[in-house]
This record gives C-alpha cells, sequence and structure tokens, in this order.
C-alpha cells in the first residue's frame, strides 16, 4: 500500500530530532511529526528562525510538543554539545532524521578544517548519530534517516582528495556529499543489524523543491529557468518531505532502503523505494568511508 500519512497512526510516546527544521523539507518533516504527536526536536544553527518556525507549526498545531535547540552542523563542538544536551535530557530517541544541509556554497572550510559541504551534510550528522547511537538502540524500533539526492547518481568519491582542497567543483563537492549520505545509511543498517539491535538506518531524497537550498544557484538560472522548469520537475516542499516520512513512519519499512518520489526521472511524485547508484552500494567503498569519518570526528562506533 502507498504511504499516505492519514494511515499513520498517532505516536505521543515517541521523541524526533529533525535537523534543519526551521525552513523547506525540515520544517514540513517536523510539522507532519507534530501532527503524530510526536515530540520533535528541531535542531537548528539560528534559534531565531527554529523560534519562527516551532511558532508557525504551534498557530496550527496548539499542542504540537516541539521545542529547539541549537546546532551548528559546520562545528563538531556544536554537534558534541547538542548530542551532551539531548543525552542529558532525555532517556529514550525514536527517529533520528538528518535533514540539513547546503548546496554549492563558495568554497569555505569550517573552524574544523573540512570543506563546509562535506561537513554540513555528512560528516557531522556521521558524529551525531554515532554520540547519540547509545538512546537509539536502547529505544525499541528507532530510526535514522539521512537525506540524500538525486545528485548522487553521477557522483563520486574522491579519497585523496575528500576535502576538495586541491580542487573545488561546488557541484561536485555536493554530489559527492550527498552520495556519501546515502552510503552511511546503508553502512550503518549492515552494522547496526550485526549487533541485533531493533534500530534500522534508511536514506531518502526529496526529488526537486524550490527551497532555500538554491540560494547559492546562479541568479539567472533562478530568474529565467526556474518559473518554466518549476511545474514540470519540482513538487511542494510538503509533498517533497514524504520520501523522508515514509522512511521514518511507513510500516513494514526495512533498513538499507532509500525512498524517493516515483514520478517522472524521480523528480516529483508519489513516495516509493527507490534505486541508487552502484557505488551507493559498494560495501568496501562504504567501509573504507566510515573508517575515514571515524578518524576526522575522532570518535569511532559499530566496529
Ligand atoms: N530541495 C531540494 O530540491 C532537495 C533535493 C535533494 C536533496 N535535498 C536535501 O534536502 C535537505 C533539506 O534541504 P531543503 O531543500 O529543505 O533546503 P533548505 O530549505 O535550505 O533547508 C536546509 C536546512 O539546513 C539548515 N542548515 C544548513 N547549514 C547548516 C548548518 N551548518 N548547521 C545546521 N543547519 C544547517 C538550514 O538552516 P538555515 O535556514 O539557517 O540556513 C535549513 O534549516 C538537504 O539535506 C538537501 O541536500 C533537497
Amino acid at each position: 500500500m502507498d504511504f499516505d500519512l492519514k494511515n499513520i497512526p498517532d505516536q505521543p510516546q515517541r521523541v524526533a530530532i529533525v535537523t534543519g527544521a526551521n525552513s523547506g523539507l525540515g520544517f514540513e518533516t517536523a510539522h507532519a511529526l507534530c501532527q503524530k504527536q510526536i515530540r520533535v526536536i528541531m535542531a537548528c544553527r539560528n534559534l531565531a528562525k527554529a523560534e519562527k518556525a516551532k511558532k508557525q507549526i504551534c498557530d496550527k498545531i496548539p499542542e504540537a510538543k516541539i521545542e529547539t535547540s541549537l546546532l551548528d552542523l559546520a562545528s563538531l563542538n556544536s554537534v558534541r554539545a547538542f548530542a551532551k544536551m539531548y543525552s542529558t535530557k532525555y532517556d529514550r530517541l525514536d527517529l533520528l532524521i538528518n535533514n540539513a544541509g547546503v548546496m554549492m556554497p563558495p568554497y569555505k572550510v569550517t573552524e574544523d578544517g573540512y570543506e563546509l559541504q562535506f561537513q554540513a551534510n555528512y560528516l557531522s550528522h556521521f558524529l551525531l548519530t554515532g554520540l547519540l547511537l547509545p538512546l537509539l538502540t536502547k529505544t525499541a524500533c528507532s530510526r535514522v534517516v539521512s537525506l540524500s539526492s538525486k545528485a548522487h547518481e553521477e557522483a563520486t568519491i574522491d579519497f585523496e582528495d575528500l576535502q576538495c582542497a586541491h580542487h573545488y567543483s561546488k557541484w561536485k563537492a555536493y554530489g559527492q556529499s550527498k552520495l556519501v549520505c546515502l552510503i552511511f545509511a546503508k553502512e550503518l543498517n549492515r552494522r547496526l543489524h550485526k549487533t541485533g539491535a531493533t534500530t534500522i538506518a534508511l536514506a531518502a531524497h526529496p526529488g526537486i523543491s524550490n527551497t532555500g537550498l538554491f540560494r547559492y544557484f546562479p541568479k539567472w538560472f533562478n530568474a529565467v529557468l526556474s518559473p518554466l522548469l518549476a511545474p514540470l520537475i519540482t513538487h511542494s516542499p510538503k509533498n517533497a518531505a514524504k520520501p523522508t516520512l515514509n522512511a521514518a513512519l511507513g510500516q513494514n519499512v526495512t533498513g538499507g532502503v532509500y525512498y524517493g518520489p516515483s514520478g517522472f526521472m524521480g523528480f516529483k511524485g508519489a513516495p516509493g523505494k527507490v534505486d541508487s547508484s552502484e557505488v551507493s552500494k559498494d560495501e568496501e567503498i562504504a567501509k573504507r568511508l566510515w573508517e575515514v569519518s571515524e578518524e576526522l570526528v575522532e570518535f569511532r562506533y559499530l566496529n
């Protein structure tokens, strides 16, 4: 049966973290989880924006159990502080939605010395998941959902220059960051499965939706092409969040699966299981990525 939020029961005992929940897909995801009475922690880098988004949700769902918390994925210290705060305050974590992302910014190195897209989209989520793993695994049937993209399809991983220090192509770096998110989701699921935990990991992509993600796109593209192409290949953030929600809340889902829109070329349409590139399924590459990631964040888990 196709995923439909209406068929999902209320889940008042459950708790979810959504990174980057103040706008776009993260906002829609948080909103939908609140509709199901799930307690939602909006983990955002800008608390003023997060509070504004929280108010928008509370205006529609006054009984929403929702709070905001600071998380800047461009800082591993911020990730550690958030995980510590969460682990002190809560004794369960049902859903971790690794949603936040940035696309095609000018070249920037974070305070930790890593390329911004690689760290914000992937590496910090890798650390966040590891730090929250004790809570995830003690919570029955918990799930970790990581956001990938159609951009992963043409992407490769350059292990010799993961941080794009020798050559920065904004698009290649974005594609690589989204590919590693997908590889991570699959490898995380394999490693969880070996431990016998009931936690599963999945990945999702939204197709295309005109959100804040496109802020670094060339102005001419947004001005000229976007109005022509938009009706053909994009859908609303609300619809684009459905693959994430399918992965997070769908019944009869299995770990390691990738959800996305099932319409023309995966740009839009109802959510369903979708295929991914060969490299995203390569277990040797996944193992290598995991080991490199552990070294970069100086934290080991599930090995
Ligand atoms: N929209 C699409 O067509 C599309 C397609 C494929 C994949 N995706 C993926 O979907 C996810 C959500 O994107 P979106 O379309 O909803 O874009 P969006 O509206 O720009 O939302 C991105 C969210 O991530 C947050 N974020 C960015 N950098 C961060 C950092 N350093 N620390 C913490 N949060 C940070 C943003 O915060 P601020 O508001 O403070 O910037 C915002 O809340 C991303 O992972 C993206 O790669 C989107």
